[in-house]
């Protein structure tokens, strides 16, 4: 039997009912992901980063948001429309997951400390004490000052950052093979965004997880990343390995969002350069290159999908004949 794969989605599709009909933010994506391994998702605000990550962990919200099609198979079990049990068993558990803003996911009216042995007594078999001990040493490990007087602490009495690292001694406390983090740090001020990322980095390292790291920002990609998948418009345009994709991007959206990284040229001026148009609302998506769309090319690429393949070994491309 090959091995298979930590996490493998294959096609998938999800949207929302609307009132204008069903909606399709999601529209056939297909990545995997190895054990230990970090893939980042980039692209621009609405391509269908979330809708993603949340199809994954079936967080979508319900019932206006569903999983319309594909395979996510996780440790080799099919995660969609799996038994309850599955995802009760799975989701805090073996995936950790971080959200961008930690208040909303935090319980406002719960000190930290409850929050972090919730998780642990639903999902490990210890005790009320043992738990209590973990989540002190977890907040310790997370770089949290005096743990033991924190753990009683609300979320409120609490900075940005420390929210953050919260959310993270959260999403760790079960020891989860994969964590998915969807803008960790995007609420962040700058400094404290850098010692997030190196934290997540380091509890990486010692527990050997896979990351899917979700961000809009491709200088955390070319920090943190092995591997990266570039959506647009609900669909992955281009998928490499980080060193490649920077090194030499193959499709136009690709190219588009690395020269829209500010940079110092020889002049000393910032050159910044965005890309023209913006993103269809999805109501207007068309079947076919939906960068084509954004570009006003017309045409018959607007028609027909353009294919998805491997074109070298590793690279990934849609290979639109106006993009490529
Ligand atoms: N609850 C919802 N109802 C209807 N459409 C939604 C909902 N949530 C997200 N969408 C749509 O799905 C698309 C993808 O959104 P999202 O995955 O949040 O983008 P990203 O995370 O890449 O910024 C967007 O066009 C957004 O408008
Ligand atoms: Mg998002």
């Amino acid at each position: 039997m090959p091995v298979s794969k930590l996490l493998e989605i294959e096609g998938l599709e999800s949207g929302f009912d609307t009132e204008g009909g069903l909606v399709r933010a999601v529209d056939g994506v297909s990545f995997e992901l190895e054990k230990g391994r970090t893939l980042g998702i980039v692209g621009e605000s609405g391509c269908g980063k979330t809708v993603s990550a949340m199809s994954i962990v079936d967080l979508l919200p319900k019932p206006a948001g569903r999983v319309l099609g594909g395979r996510i198979s996780f440790k080799g079990q099919e995660l969609r429309d799996a038994d309850p049990e599955v995802m009760y068993k799975t989701r805090g558990n073996e995936i950790g997951v971080i959200f961008q803003e930690p208040m909303t996911a935090l319980n406002p009216v719960q000190r930290v400390g409850k929050q972090i042995t919730e998780a642990l007594l639903l999902h490990k078999d210890v005790s009320k004490r043992e738990a209590l001990q973990h989540a002190v040493e977890l907040l310790d490990a997370v770089g949290i000052p005096s743990p033991e007087r924190r753990i009683s602490d609300h979320p409120h009495e609490l900075s940005g950052g420390m929210r953050q690292r919260v959310m993270i001694a959260i999403a760790l406390c079960c020891d989860p093979d994969l964590l998915i983090a969807d803008e960790p740090t995007t609420a962040l001020d700058v400094t404290v965004q850098a010692q997030i990322l190196d934290l997540m980095s380091k509890m990486q390292k010692e527990r050997g997880m896979a990351t899917l790291l979700i961000t809009h920002d491709l200088g955390v990609i070319a920090e943190q990343c092995d591997e990266v998948v570039v959506m647009y418009a609900g669909r992955i345009v281009e998928r490499a390995p980080v060193k490649e994709l920077f090194a030499k991007p193959k499709h136009a959206y690709t190219k588009g969002l690395l020269a829209s990284i500010p940079r110092l040229t020889n002049e000393r001026k910032t050159e910044l350069r965005t890309i023209p148009g913006q993103v269809a609302s999805i109501q207007e998506f068309v079947s076919g290159c939906r960068f084509c769309q954004r570009m006003e090319r017309g045409g018959d690429t607007l028609n027909t999908r353009p294919r998805y393949e491997e074109v070298e070994p590793g690279r990934f491309l849609e290979t639109c004949p106006a993009c490529t």
